[in-house]
């Protein structure tokens, strides 16, 4: 019998990614990508047995810090093992390039995603480079960070940059879209980004207009000023005729509460106007750099990391304060460099956000801290078995689509994120009645329930629960359509 395909995952039940409703098929991949969806009579030189199973287009996460995770540990085993086949990495303003530190310690929040060794590439392409000869096992998209290009330029970090500093700045973000960026983040809540006006990053970020490259921001205000924050994001836009994405939407804050009622709305009218995608992630806990600031606005407050005392990652910021005998401010000063989850959020605003029809899925995991958010490892199979099954918030094929096909139109990634002939074969099989997150706030870091099979451009990266070696990724380029 003559085997034309090199991968046959047979007998599925394929969710496209389009929202279309589910239908049975097999798979045929030549090399790369899909040759044929329908019943196969030939053999694969490879099959994988889909029965009973889901095969969907593998995921995409709209929203990462995976910037040094692809270099320090290619596996991606937080992501594959979630059904992730790509990462949009870059975000909230801080990209790993182009930025040389040397001697100088990693400012926060940019220590996030790594130390000072790790910021060591002097140009966007010399990281693209990097990543294309060392490739990682998931694709992934490139943001440049407007802080990290703070860091690199600028003498006054605390103050608007200067005329010849967002001329810096720009040069910077032209060069990382020539060597493959799909456009530039922003972190505006974080000191030093809080110090930019929105002047400075519709200058900084010119050179996205002729490309019509995505400018995708961690807003300045989530809690009491989120509107006004949604409103600068609008703005910047326009005054760009640039798509935006507003990441992690969400409203935090006890008084702000039920806000998402409002913030929706506005988002769905401006949408009529010119192009806005959003992303979330399916929790009511926020996870980022600790600081006393944000433990004010916060039910409770679990620590990632710490510097000083790595001894207290997992701990209780109020059980640490009793121990140490201090207030939560003091505590908080005697921490840093640390990393903090805050519960803040409302849970009906992070359904009602997450249902939204223009809402992308995307984790927000960090992978670097010592006792990480959940979200790093359980993102996907959480909004497939708990939102999707558990509670029923939208149909299976609506979730698929959430991290599939929606993500793929929003950041311009051609040919991905759907299932039909001709496209890059990124699937994932799953199991509909048991896909669930298993990392929990104790134990964060356990790969999801239910993940069959993880493939990359027609190579299988995650199977049988631990990852096959493979290192298919690559850099994707953003294309028309
Ligand atoms: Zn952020
Ligand atoms: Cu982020």
């Amino acid at each position: 019998m003559s085997e034309s395909y090199d991968l046959i995952v047979r007998n599925a039940t394929v969710i496209d990614g389009t929202r279309a409703p589910r239908f049975e098929a097999d798979i045929g991949i030549i090399s790369e990508r899909i040759s044929r969806i329908g019943k196969l009579k030939e053999k694969g030189k490879v099959e994988i047995d889909a029965s009973g199973k889901i095969v969907s287009p593998g995921f995409i996460d709209a929203h990462t810090h995976d910037d040094r995770l692809m270099l320090s540990a290619p596996e991606m085993a937080p992501k594959s093992s979630q059904g992730v086949t790509t990462v949009v990495a870059g975000n909230c303003g801080i990209s790993l390039a182009p930025l040389v530190l040397g001697t100088r310690p990693a400012p926060p929040p940019l220590d996030l995603i790594g130390d000072a060794s790790w910021f060591r590439f002097a140009s966007f392409s010399e990281y693209v480079r990097t990543l294309e000869e060392n490739p990682a096992a998931t694709n992934a998209a490139l943001l440049v960070g407007h802080t990290t290009l703070r860091v690199a330029t600028m003498k006054h970090l605390d103050a608007p940059a200067s005329p010849g500093e967002i001329i810096s700045m720009k040069g910077l973000v032209e060069e990382a879209l020539n060597a493959g960026a799909i456009g530039v983040s922003t972190g505006l809540y974080y000191e030093p980004a809080s110090a930019a006006p929105t002047e400075e990053v519709i200058e900084v970020c010119r050179p996205l207009s002729a490309r019509k490259a995505l400018y995708c921001t961690h807003m300045r205000d989530e809690g009491d000023r989120v509107t006004e924050s949604l409103e600068e994001t609008f703005r910047i836009g326009r005054e760009l005729n640039v798509p935006v994405v507003v990441s992690h939407h969400k409203v935090v804050g006890t008084p702000n509460h039920g806000r998402s009622k409002e913030t929706l709305p506005l988002i769905a009218e401006r949408m009529k106007a010119q192009g806005i995608g959003l992303d979330c992630y399916p929790y009511c806990a926020s996870s980022t750099v600790l600081s006393w600031h944000r433990t004010l606005i916060a039910t409770k407050v679990l620590v990632t990391w710490s510097k000083p005392h790595p001894e207290y990652a997992g701990m209780d910021l109020a059980e640490i304060a009793e121990k140490m005998n201090l207030s939560i401010e003091k505590t908080t000063q005697q921490l840093l460099p640390a990393g903090a989850i805050y519960f803040s959020m409302d849970e009906a605003d992070v359904q009602r956000v997450l249902a939204f029809e223009h809402t992308m899925v995307g984790s927000d995991g960090l992978p670097h801290d010592a006792v990480p958010h959940p979200r790093l490892w359980g993102t996907f199979p959480r909004v497939l078995g708990h939102y999707s099954r558990g509670l029923g918030l939208f149909p299976l094929e609506t979730a698929v689509y959430k991290m599939t096909g929606l993500t793929a139109r929003t950041f311009g990634l051609k040919d991905r994120g759907v299932l039909k002939e001709g496209a890059y074969a990124d699937l994932c099989v799953f199991d509909a009645d048991t896909v669930d997150e298993a990392a929990t706030f104790a134990r964060p870091v356990r790969p999801a329930k239910g993940i069959e099979a993880v493939i990359v451009n027609g190579a299988i990266t995650w199977r049988d629960g631990k990852p096959t070696g493979a290192r298919p990724g690559r850099v994707l380029r953003r294309g028309p359509g």
